[in-house]
């Protein structure tokens, strides 16, 4: 569509190398998503990927706003690139720069003051126009674009086909979110909750399938909220895509995050007991375990909730893997308080999960919430919630020593013959003497345990 405004194409002009495209992503599965995507609408125009900014034509950040942290790299990064596009320009080469995903949504236009040399700002719901941005900022530097578009118009203007590599996608079915955490930018940089509709994502599904991926993982930032449009025209729910996606002849495993708990509805539940290629692993934030900050998060949950909610997908499926997130430091929280985390954690004990320090968001309630939480409190507290969550993972992953699962194989290991592959936990394995097998899902027998990754051996070669 918009292709057209840009002149001339690389085939217009043979001989002349591809121009170079460095993606750098950072923040969810969500940005690594649209980051392929970028790379598909720009394939067309001549864009080659690129490993390095240094000898790029075009630079995109891909950007995460969900911590102060995670906003601030972006800066730091866009000083460095700075400096590169100044070095070109000194022998006539131009280098055009553009802030893509949640910083940019949230704050393009500061980006756009803060650092000069920023050519074009795009929101994660406009990226299909990169092709006309581009070209507008061929004509005049300093072009930046609204991002007030609704998801279903970028996913409509998406290449059909992804120039996934691997046995393994992402695939977006959901975005945004309805749920406003008090501490959370995630409702204001991607917008309202919105479904892709069914017959979308099985297309997308069965390109990827033609290309040979066997495993897909869902994304939404509240994907079991899916509820895009089913075949009779009525919402559908995430347990039966995950139904119609099984059938789709090469799709073996399925995945999906992230989860809030209150949309584990039944029917997915009951789904991961029954669906053979759902496989049995689950990230299922819950943040806090107090009442009293879950009430101050508005999570709408309490922690006895969730302790039953997990009861209730254990039973369903008793070899579930479970992952979480943690927030401490959140304005207000006592030792008590954190000390009903620590609790919740040992009581449902978890395969992986992440800890992070509160960090205050402009624009967010809880950034001006009283009884904001010392840094070195909060750190301290990280510190000892991290330890027993690790202390989880290094478990977990003992307990597999022994078992002979299935392991999609991946990619070549590190050593000889080896191949790596994830288990169905997601843990990586490495795998003896399976390089030929790349591609497949093979038994392993699991030998070790480490606290990353697992590691053993083909089941035919046993006492070999
Ligand atoms: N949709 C998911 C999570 C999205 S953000 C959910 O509802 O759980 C990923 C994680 O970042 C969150 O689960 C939370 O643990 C963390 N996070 C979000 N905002 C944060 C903040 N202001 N400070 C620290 N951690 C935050
Ligand atoms: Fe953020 Fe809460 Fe929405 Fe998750 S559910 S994206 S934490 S507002
Ligand atoms: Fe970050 Fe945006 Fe994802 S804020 S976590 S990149 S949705």
């Amino acid at each position: 569509m918009t292709e057209t405004l840009l002149s001339p194409t690389p085939s217009d002009d043979a001989g002349a190398p591809a121009k170079r495209l460095f993606i750098k992503t950072y923040g969810c599965q969500m940005n690594v998503y649209d980051s392929e995507r970028m790379a598909d609408v720009l394939r067309p125009l001549g864009y080659a990927a690129t490993d390095t900014a240094e000898d790029a034509d075009f630079v995109i950040l891909n950007t995460c706003h969900i911590r102060e942290k995670a906003a601030e790299k972006v800066y730091s990064e866009l000083g460095k690139l700075r400096e590169l596009k100044d070095a070109r320009a000194k022998v006539s080469r131009t280098m055009t720069i553009a802030v893509a995903g949640c910083v940019a949504q949230a704050e393009g236009e500061e980006i756009m003051r803060r650092q000069p040399a920023v050519d074009l700002v795009v929101g994660p719901q406009a990226y299909h126009q990169l092709p006309e941005l581009l070209a507008r900022t061929a004509r005049a530097r300093g072009e930046r674009i609204g991002a007030d578009f609704a998801p279903n118009e970028k996913f409509d203007a998406l290449p059909a086909a992804r120039g996934v590599e691997g046995f393994t996608a992402f695939l977006t079915v959901q975005e945004g979110c309805d749920k406003f955490c008090t501490f959370c930018v995630v409702p204001y940089t991607r917008g309202a909750e919105w479904s892709r509709p069914v017959a979308a994502v099985l297309a997308e599904a069965r390109d990827l399938a033609s290309r040979g991926v066997r495993e897909v993982t869902l994304l939404g930032q509240n994907v079991n909220a899916y509820d895009g449009e089913g075949p009779d025209g009525s919402p559908s729910n995430l347990a039966k895509l995950a139904y119609a996606l099984a059938e789709i002849p090469g799709i073996d495993r399925i995945r999906y995050t992230t989860s809030h708990p209150n949309d584990m509805s039944d029917d997915l539940i009951a789904a991961h007991g029954a669906l053979e290629a759902l496989m049995p692993w689950l990230h299922l934030p819950v943040q806090s375990g107090s009442d009293r900050i879950l009430r101050a998060m508005n999570r709408k949950h309490g922690r006895q909730k969730y302790l039953d909610l997990i009861d209730r997908i254990r039973a369903a499926r008793p070899d579930i893997a479970l992952s979480g997130d943690f927030i401490v430091g959140f304005p207000g929280e006592t030792e008590a308080d954190f000390e009903q985390t620590m609790d919740l954690v040992r009581r449902v004990t978890y395969a992986s999960a992440f800890a992070f320090m509160y960090s205050p968001r402009p624009g967010t309630p809880a950034a001006t919430m009283a009884g904001q939480v010392p840094e070195a409190t909060a750190r301290e507290r990280l510190h000892v919630l991290q330890a027993l969550l690790f202390e989880q993972q290094a478990a977990f992953n003992a307990s597999r020593t022994g078992m002979t699962i299935p392991v999609l194989l991946e990619k070549p290991g590190r050593f000889g013959a080896q191949a790596t592959g994830r288990s169905p936990w997601l843990q990586p394995v490495h795998v003896e003497d399976a390089a030929p097998l790349i591609g497949q899902i093979v038994p392993v027998r699991i030998e070790s345990g480490g606290f990353k990754s697992l590691g053993g051996r083909l089941l035919q070669q046993k006492g070999v």
